[in-house]
Parts: C-alpha cells; sequence; structure tokens
C-alpha cells in the first residue's frame, strides 16, 4: 500500500484513538485521554464494553474459520491496531486467509502498516474509507477479495456512528453485495444494562466529537440480520456470544449487543 500522509487533528478525540486507549494502548493524544477518562467516569462499564467487543472478535473470527468455509474477511471500522487483529486471529488457524480493513481515521490509517503484516499465503489491505461509501468500499476491497466467494463483513462499534436511519440501507449495501454463504458479525452499543450511564457516555461524546453516535435498542440492532440467519444464540451482549463459561454463572452482559448471521 502507498504510504499517504494523513491530515491528523489532534485537538478533536476520535473513536478510534479513545478505544485504543480504553483497550491499554498508547496511540492516542491527550485530548483522546481526556474525554476517555471523563466518559470512562461516568460509566465505567465502557472499559468493559471495549474489552468484551474485542473477545466477541476472537470468538466470531475463531468460530468462523474453524466451524464454516469463510476464508475472506472485510473488517469496516478496525480502529488502531491492538493485540488480536483479524488477520492474526484467522492466519493463525488458516495462513491462506485474507482480510481487508477499512477505516476513515486518519490515524487509523497512519498505523495501517502493523495491520499489513499478512503471512506469506494470505493477504491483507488497508481501505481508507468511509461506510457511507460503501461502493468504494466494495470496489477497492475486490482488489484483495474475490467477492464472488464467501466473505466475512465485520462492522463492530461503527454502525453507531451513522446515526440515523440511512445505516439500514448502507450495511444492506454490503451485505447484498456478498454471495450466498457469507456472514455479518455485528455489534453495537445498547442502553439495556445501565442505561444512564450509556445515555450519558453518549450525551459526552457527541459534546467532545465531530463524529457522532447513537445507542440503538435490541430490537433496532436485530434490523441489521433482516434476511439473514442468526447463529446461535443469536442477538445478546457480546460477553455473553458464545463464551466460554467458567462458573455456574454466565458472564456479566454489557451494553454491547451483537451476534453472527450467515447469508441464505
Ligand atoms: C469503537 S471503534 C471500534 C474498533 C474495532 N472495530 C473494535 O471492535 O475494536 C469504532 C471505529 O470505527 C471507525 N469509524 C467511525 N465512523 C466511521 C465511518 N463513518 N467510516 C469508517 N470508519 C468509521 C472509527 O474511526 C473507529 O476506528
Amino acid at each position: 500500500m502507498p504510504v499517504e500522509r494523513p491530515i491528523i487533528n489532534s485537538s478533536v478525540p476520535h473513536s478510534a484513538r479513545i478505544w485504543n486507549y480504553w483497550l491499554g494502548g498508547k496511540d492516542c493524544y491527550e485530548i483522546d485521554r481526556q474525554v476517555g477518562d471523563q466518559i470512562a467516569e461516568a460509566n465505567p462499564a465502557i472499559l468493559d464494553v471495549a474489552r468484551a467487543q474485542r473477545a466477541f472478535l476472537v470468538r466470531a473470527v475463531e468460530y468462523l474459520i474453524a466451524e464454516t468455509n469463510i476464508r475472506q474477511f472485510l473488517d469496516v471500522g478496525t480502529g488502531l491496531p491492538t493485540a488480536n487483529n483479524t488477520h492474526e486471529v484467522a492466519q493463525r488457524l488458516v495462513p491462506e486467509t485474507r482480510i481487508v480493513y477499512v477505516d476513515h481515521d486518519p490515524i487509523v490509517l497512519a498505523h495501517a502498516q502493523a495491520l499489513l503484516t499478512s503471512t506469506p499465503e494470505g493477504a491483507t489491505d488497508y481501505i481508507d474509507a468511509d461506510l457511507r461509501n460503501p461502493d468504494t468500499i466494495l470496489e477497492q476491497a475486490a482488489k484483495t477479495l474475490d467477492l464472488t466467494q464467501p466473505v466475512a463483513l465485520i462492522l463492530l462499534g461503527i454502525a453507531a456512528h451513522v446515526t440515523d436511519d440511512s445505516v439500514y440501507d448502507i450495511v444492506s449495501r454490503l451485505v447484498d453485495a456478498l454471495p450466498s454463504g457469507s456472514y455479518l458479525v455485528f455489534c453495537d452499543s445498547t442502553e439495556v444494562v445501565h442505561p444512564e450511564q450509556q445515555r450519558a457516555m453518549v450525551e459526552q461524546w457527541n459534546e467532545a466529537s465531530d463524529n457522532p453516535r447513537i445507542n440503538r435498542s435490541p430490537e433496532q440492532l436485530a434490523r441489521f440480520f433482516d434476511g439473514l440467519e442468526l447463529l446461535e444464540p443469536g442477538l445478546v451482549s457480546v460477553s455473553r456470544w458464545r463464551a466460554a463459561q467458567t462458573g455456574a454463572q454466565a458472564p456479566a452482559e454489557v451494553d454491547d449487543f451483537g451476534g453472527v448471521a450467515c447469508k441464505p
């Protein structure tokens, strides 16, 4: 990939950098740490959300590689490279797996080299694009992925940034372009477990950031899976999606619901 010189604004907090901060990373600015701390103070559970979402990604990718014939992933809203990036999880199991990452944050672009460490047998690519331009994403992804073969589309914590109902058409456009046997791996924030804190988090976020977000109800999130076959256990808090049960109790729920579905 040609290395571009992204314009990075260090005075406005960015979702990818705050997320990285909550995951324990260092690729963030003072403004991201300040807003990240303010949000975590009002809603300490957000740290569990960030970790649970990452763990969901790992379990979903491992499941698709081990139990299905999926060998291609399109991960939109990638975030900054961290531990267990999609290609690392997938290629550990099947080195031939091909992965395309997409994000619109210039700092993710600046760190994209760390996502391009494919095995020689497989491939990774990075596209600097906006979810709101699904045709651009598909056109660019087709340079690395064979879109006539099944693909797992990953949308974790990104649809919340498209705050109106146009998001349903955008996601449908991506899913419609993939063949039967493809999968959607999806999750997003809710206000079910800690409603007041989650509402406060979105308010704080929207005051500070130029990329607003919303929480959606599980019913609204279920619409993203319309026409698809949801795998067991359905649409659940991501901490409970096929999680290993260590004690008598299921893992605590977090305000981040999602699931994995197959395109018939
Ligand atoms: C909450 S982070 C989630 C990161 C990663 N998917 C994960 O689960 O760890 C949301 C990511 O979506 C990206 N994003 C937000 N709005 C976007 C848009 N309209 N187009 C592309 N990427 C977007 C942000 O830059 C950020 O990296």
